[in-house]
């Protein structure tokens, strides 16, 4: 038994038989009516795509069959058979039944089929539109709530890590303080071994100290609860003086640092100490990984556009492409360096946030084997371009 998917609608008996007779051989079946109240038990019979009706028929017409379909079941598509001359009737079937189209008596055979299958097609892809958009509605709903349940997370996550971090700090700072007394001599006389060990602990303990510190800015910039300080002003001034301060450090592991400022910098909305956190820690980055060479710091402003640039560029061992993206994220260490003093891995993290408070950007390159630069643009004060 094929599946019933096209009804049509006549009263002339002689019409019904020959499209019986055209339809007979189709892979779907059709079903035939002679007036309406026909028609609408077929259709709440069978699952039904497409509708054709002749418009003259006795006690209901065409147009009032198929408005009166279009009212119960929308989703059928209806075509209306009309002669030539039947006008009103098409302007009717347009503004009140609003039918696919119209197919002209006498028709065609091939142009009736093909109008079914088309009929039939358009069905069958609004049906799927409809179940594809309620698919979407109900994931958009899904995800709308997954949203909300990561954003409770989230901020508890970030309370539970601000007050964790607190929690932490007054206990090590009792520890810090006890290591003192012990190292001090008061409590007792300390054998060189033992201050051997002593240090270490101090060493770690400011490590963690560290690490705390740095937890905590970073949650708290995340948050948003920070408020950065901007200040319009020339950013080599900060430069300079980051940079004087690191020199020595430089010196000290037989490093040059170098500055190479563009002297004619278009003001720019930063704030100082943070802008200078982000330079210690580039900087200090470029020292504590590069064994021999040179720290170039240096400042540009491509002519014509909005921004400043600021770059610090070394001779250390670079960086695999691969790791180059992974840099940014919260406690990223590559290669262990064995100085005295370990690092969190949240600088980059740190420098990141801040930059991006800045409406600023920024990156790193490199070629393994021979330098890294790490830079970040910040954006000039508006209308203030040079
Ligand atoms: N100039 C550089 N050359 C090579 N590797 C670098 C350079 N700068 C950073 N890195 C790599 O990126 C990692 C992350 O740097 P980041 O500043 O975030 O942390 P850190 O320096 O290890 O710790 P902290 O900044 O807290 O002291 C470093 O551990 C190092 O592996
Ligand atoms: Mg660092």
């Amino acid at each position: 038994m094929k599946e019933i998917f096209v009804l049509f609608v006549d009263d002339e008996e002689n019409v019904l038989n020959s499209i019986k007779r055209l339809f007979a051989d189709e892979t779907y079946g059709i079903a035939v009516a002679s007036n309406a109240e026909e028609a609408m038990a077929i259709i709440a019979q069978e699952n039904i795509k497409v509708v054709l009706s002749d418009q003259r028929m006795p006690n209901v017409s065409g147009v009032q069959l198929l408005h009166r379909i279009k009212m119960q079941y929308p989703n059928i598509i209806r075509i209306l058979f009309t002669a030539y001359a039947d006008l009103t009737s098409a302007e009717q079937a347009i503004n009140i039944s609003e039918v696919f189209r119209f197919i002209n008596k006498p028709w065609n055979p091939n142009d009736l089929k093909a109008a079914v299958v088309g009929a039939m097609y358009l069905y069958d892809v609004t049906m799927e539109n409809r179940r594809l958009m309620e698919v979407m509605k109900s994931k958009n709903q899904e995800l709308q709530v997954a949203n909300c349940r990561l954003k409770v997370l989230y901020d508890v996550q970030k309370d539970f890590s601000s007050t964790l971090s607190h929690e932490l700090r007054t206990p090590l700072a009792a520890i810090k303080a006890a290591i003192d007394i012990v190292m001090s001599g008061t409590a007792g006389g300390v054998t060189d071994e033992q201050k051997n060990f002593l240090d270490k602990a101090k060493d770690n303990v400011d490590r963690l100290n560290r690490l705390i510190n740095n937890i905590l800015d970073l949650a708290h910039m995340e948050s948003g609860k920070a408020v950065l300080n901007f200040q319009s002003g020339d950013i080599n001034k900060v430069i300079r003086k980051v940079a004087e301060a690191q020199e020595a450090v430089a010196r000290n592991k037989g490093l040059s640092l170098q500055v190479n400022i563009e002297p004619q910098m278009p003001p720019v909305s930063f704030d100082g100490d943070k802008i200078s956190q982000v330079l210690n820690n580039l900087i200090a980055n470029a020292i504590k990984f590069t064994d021999k060479g040179s720290i170039t710091v240096s400042t540009k402003h491509p002519k014509g556009s909005n921004y400043v640039e600021i770059s610090i560029q070394d001779t250390g061992p670079g960086i695999k492409e691969d790791d180059l993206i992974k840099l940014f994220e919260k406690f990223q260490q590559l290669g262990q360096v064995h100085t005295k003093v370990a690092g969190t891995g949240l600088g980059l993290a740190i420098s990141r946030e801040i930059i991006r408070q800045h409406r600023g950007k920024i990156d790193v390159e490199s070629k393994l084997g021979e330098w890294t630069r790490f830079y970040f643009i910040l954006p000039i004060d508006e209308g203030r371009a040079v």
